[in-house]
């Protein structure tokens, strides 16, 4: 008697288990702290104006050793095929000896606010933009605006007008933003953590303490690269503060079995998966497209997920070398046939100014090593097996899907994480660096999708 007793709750508590009791869909906040030795007392929450200033030794130091690299010849023909033609390389080095005015470009990174505050024991760097026409009875939307590797805050220096001054730039002023963009630490002007463990949800919770700092409630999100992993996790862990979420990168990291059939008989079925024309186009033959195009162009994720302070050692030595790295991402990234062009196509979409800013923000903060960290404390444990990846996203979401986009994802994946989608649009050029490459059509896109969540 007693053990049917016994044997009728256990099977009553397993059904219940499965049929009534509600799954935990919520990420917890959790806390940390990332300043070095022993943890200390409360942040001081001060936030102080910062402004970026070089001395003329480090420059000095910079330049000799730009004079003191070694090149290796490239081989016959063989363009960006190989990573960053060399003999493209001298002529890209000549312009930042000879060109490139580090003066002016640092007066461009001065010219909007920044500050640094303390947050889980280490300094966050942040641009702090606000309207500077707001018409009278207007309120400005707080957005906050996350970059990704190997870009930093001044990817959204052609942006941040557009949208906290739209009406000078010709577009519309029914949405005009306060625009904050933070260093992830380790990245720029932010501090690196001093401890292990520093990923994306711990980066999420410090950029949400940021936001609750300078005074908002609520906001609206956005990023690509780690920006949109970030952000994502930033809706996650506070769904009530996000209003929005918008993204120009979708990584679904733990697929369910409908990507999978979609793989297998998308470019046959295409109906059947609600997949587009674009769809089709942009990932099948999938081998060739995907499969091939990601084992190629995702070799640094490796390196940088296993052995990033050994890789690191001489990118932070050779300023070169630093910007061979780094600029060849600028050039595949944002067409995977810029490979092709003997100059890698780098100015077609950017100016070596622009490049070499970027290049600078790395070289003078010594960040190289911690901002490539960050893909081992992101992914060193393994592809879609941290709680997050698991997880759904509810807040209201938009996606501006640019055509090359290192993984486009189909609608039909997003959906399976963010349950909200309020926009899904098929962006006309453009690929990874967004912001950088094509702000006015990402501005736009952003202006679209926080209408359509204002209106409901
Ligand atoms: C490297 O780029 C230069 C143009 O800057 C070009 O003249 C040269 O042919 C290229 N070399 C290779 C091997 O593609
Ligand atoms: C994939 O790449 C390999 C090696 O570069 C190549 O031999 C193969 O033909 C490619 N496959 C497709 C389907 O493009
Ligand atoms: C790359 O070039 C091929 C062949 O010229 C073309 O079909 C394709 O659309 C190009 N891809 C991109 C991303 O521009």
């Amino acid at each position: 008697m007693l053990l049917e007793i016994l044997a009728t709750l256990v099977v009553g508590a397993i059904l219940y288990h499965y049929l009534f009791k509600k799954k935990d869909e919520t990420l917890s906040m959790g806390d940390g702290w990332w300043g070095a030795g022993q943890r200390q007392d409360d942040d001081n929450e001060e936030i102080h104006p910062f402004k970026i200033e070089t001395s003329d030794e480090e420059l000095r130091d910079l330049f000799s050793r730009i004079d003191n690299t070694r090149y290796s010849e490239p081989l016959e023909g063989s363009r960006f095929n190989y990573g960053f033609n060399s003999s493209h390389l001298k002529k890209v080095v000549s312009y930042w000896k000879e060109g490139f005015n580090w003066k002016k470009q640092l007066e461009i990174l001065n010219q909007y606010p920044h500050f640094k505050t303390k947050i889980e024991g280490i300094n966050i760097h942040f641009l702090h933009v606000k309207p500077t026409n707001l018409p009278a009875g207007r309120r400005a939307k707080p957005l906050i605006m996350v970059h990704g590797w190997p870009g930093s805050f001044y990817e959204f220096y052609k942006i941040i007008p557009l949208l906290t001054d739209p009406t000078s730039h010709g577009l519309s002023d029914e949405h005009i933003f306060e625009v904050i963009c933070p260093s992830i630490p380790g990245y720029g002007f932010s501090e690196a953590s001093h401890k292990q463990g520093c990923d994306s949800v711990a980066v999420a919770r410090i950029f949400y303490k940021l936001m609750r700092r300078l005074g908002f409630q609520e906001f609206y999100a956005q990023g690509g690269d780690w920006g949109s992993m970030i952000c994502t996790i930033l809706a996650q862990i506070a769904p009530s503060n996000v209003k929005g979420l918008h993204l120009n990168m979708v990584a679904v990291m733990s697929p369910k079995l409908s990507v999978v059939l979609s793989i297998l008989l998308g470019q046959r079925f295409p109906g059947l998966f609600g997949f587009e024309e674009e769809d089709v186009r942009r990932m099948f033959p999938f081998m060739k497209k995907v499969v091939n195009h990601t084992v190629k162009e995702s070799g640094y994720m490796h390196l940088q997920a296993t052995k990033p302070d050994t890789a690191g050692c001489g990118l932070n030595n050779s300023p070169v070398g630093l910007a061979a790295y780094i600029l060849e991402k600028f050039s595949t990234w944002t067409d995977r046939n810029f490979s092709d062009y003997e100059d890698g196509g780098l100015e077609r979409k950017f100016t070596l100014d622009e490049l070499l800013t970027n290049i600078m923000i790395y070289w003078l903060t010594g960040s190289i090593v911690s901002s490539m960290r960050f893909y081992k404390e992101n992914v060193g444990k393994g592809i879609g097996v941290a709680k997050h990846d698991k997880l759904p996203v509810k807040v209201p979401t938009g996606v501006a899907s640019f055509p090359n986009e290192l993984l486009h994802c189909p609608l039909l994946w997003a959906k399976q994480k963010f349950i909200n989608i309020v926009s899904f649009n098929y962006m006309p050029r453009g690929g990874h660096f967004a912001a950088f490459e094509e702000p006015e059509l990402l501005a736009k896109d952003i202006q679209q999708f926080v209408g359509k969540v204002e209106q409901k």
